[in-house]
């Protein structure tokens, strides 16, 4: 089983690279069937990207790194069939489902798996399908097939992030307008969204909760750069601060950090934004603790809750860590409490973590791609050897995470067994 050796401690000092965000690359990789040739840059080497490459592949499609970081995915070739059984490890392979009925009106796969973090039904993909006119037969496999191919108004049952995706993806294939309403706004649905204006569909009002589109897809290739991970950005944030290091973080997309520079600041983090890079620097004085509650985008969302929840334990006084979202994101929090943190867990959603607290190094598990960071920081801040297991979860998000952190001074070790 591999795992992480950690000696926390150590002064932090030096440049982060900021990769590609995940979930921006995911849906625009599942994009890639709406067009012939797509060449995407900035595609961060995780392995959540390499299983979408496999299922395109599977397909009948091809996928080529043309250099580091510059994917390209050719679809031409592909057809419909039913998505192989590792798609049930993947969240986001939900995503080939809304291309797939845009381009064949049919689509079969598994039910998505991922991370162990809550219910996450895909209620809300169906119910909005079925307004644009597709049946779902759900059995041991999900079978669609599209009857019509009309817009419409649609109001989104939750505002999901990759139900907004799977939506704006299929009705690329509808002539007439479709008006999508409480639609998620985070950056990769912008994203995705600037992607498909690209492949020549008609979108306006992204970055709000009412869409207005109109398809069909007239393009044949697409270019298109993720944007730098906003998740990596928070983490690595809270990492710096927490370790009172000197980090650089670069680039990053000031458009989309709002409400973590906000959060940053509340907790009193000496942070600057200048162009498209933060700096973080030791603090000027302790740092504060400030309620940590999830939001759905421009709000702080759910994601970057477990890397400031280790802020939280080196700020003083109580931090209300609230995700209403997730019923069952606090594992880490649990392993927090074995390396010292003060933390009150009140219910499936709130906990109450109450710094400063010394942190001491453990043996602790990674449970999903978030906590995984998490336990990063906390056994960085942490005295003496932090072992961390599960760490197949943190390869599926941060590509090359070792040596990036090796690279400020952090010692830190993989130990494949
Ligand atoms: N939810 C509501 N009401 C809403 C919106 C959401 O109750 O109005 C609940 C849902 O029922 C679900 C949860 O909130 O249980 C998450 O909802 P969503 O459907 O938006 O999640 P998702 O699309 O499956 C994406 C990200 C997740 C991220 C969530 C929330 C991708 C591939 N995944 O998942 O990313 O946590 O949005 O922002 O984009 C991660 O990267 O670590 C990760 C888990």
């Amino acid at each position: 089983m591999s795992r992480f050796i950690i000696e926390g401690g150590t002064s932090l000092k030096g440049d982060i690279p900021i990769s590609g965000s995940k979930n921006a690359a995911l849906p625009l990789i599942a994009a890639s069937l709406l067009v012939e040739e797509t060449t995407l840059r900035n595609v961060p080497r995780i392995t959540d990207v390499a299983r979408m490459c496999e299922i395109i592949e599977y397909l009948g499609g091809s996928t080529a790194w043309k250099d580091e970081h510059t994917l390209q995915i050719n679809t031409g070739n592909v057809r419909p069939k039913e998505l192989p059984p590792a798609a049930r490890t993947l969240r986001a392979s939900i995503l080939f489902a809304g291309p797939l009925l845009a381009r064949f009106g049919e689509a079969e796969l598994p039910y998505p798996g991922g991370d162990v973090i809550g219910a996450r039904p895909i209620d809300s993909h169906l119910s909005a399908f079925e307004k644009l006119g597709v049946i779902a037969e759900e059995k041991e496999t999900l079978k669609l097939n599209r009857k019509k191919t009309c817009g419409g108004k649609i109001v989104l049952e939750e505002t999901s992030v990759t139900g907004t995706e799977n939506l704006v993806m299929l009705a690329s294939a509808c002539t007439e307008e479709t008006e999508i309403r409480l639609a998620a706004a985070e950056p990769h649905v912008q994203e995705l969204c600037k992607f498909l204006q690209k492949a020549g569909v008609s979108i306006s009002g992204i970055g709000t909760t009412t869409l207005h589109m109109s398809g069909p897809v007239t393009k044949k290739t697409v270019e298109h750069t993720v944007n730098p991970d906003e998740l990596e950005i928070s983490a690595f944030a809270a990492l710096a601060a927490a370790t009172h290091g000197e980090i650089t973080l670069h680039p990053v997309d000031p458009q989309y950090l709002d409400a973590i520079l906000l959060q940053l600041e509340k907790i009193h983090v000496n942070v600057t934004l200048k162009g498209d890079t933060i700096h973080i620097q030791p603090p000027q004085g302790a740092y504060q603790s400030h309620r940590l509650q999830a939001g759905l985008y421009p709000k702080l969302v759910t994601d970057h809750l477990p890397p400031l929840a280790v802020l939280a334990t080196q700020a003083e006084g109580p931090t209300l860590v609230h995700d209403w979202l997730f019923e069952a994101r606090q594992s880490y929090l649990r392993e927090l409490i074995k390396m010292g943190a003060n933390v009150m867990i009140m219910d499936p959603h709130r906990a109450l973590v109450i710094g400063p607290t010394p942190l001491y190094g453990k043996e602790v598990v990674s449970y999903d791609i978030r906590s995984g960071m998490a336990m990063i920081i906390a056994a960085l801040v942490a005295r003496g050897t932090t072992t961390i297991t599960g760490i197949e979860h943190i390869d599926r998000g941060y590509e090359n995470l070792e040596e990036r952190l090796k690279n400020i001074g952090a010692n830190i070790e993989r130990i494949d067994s």
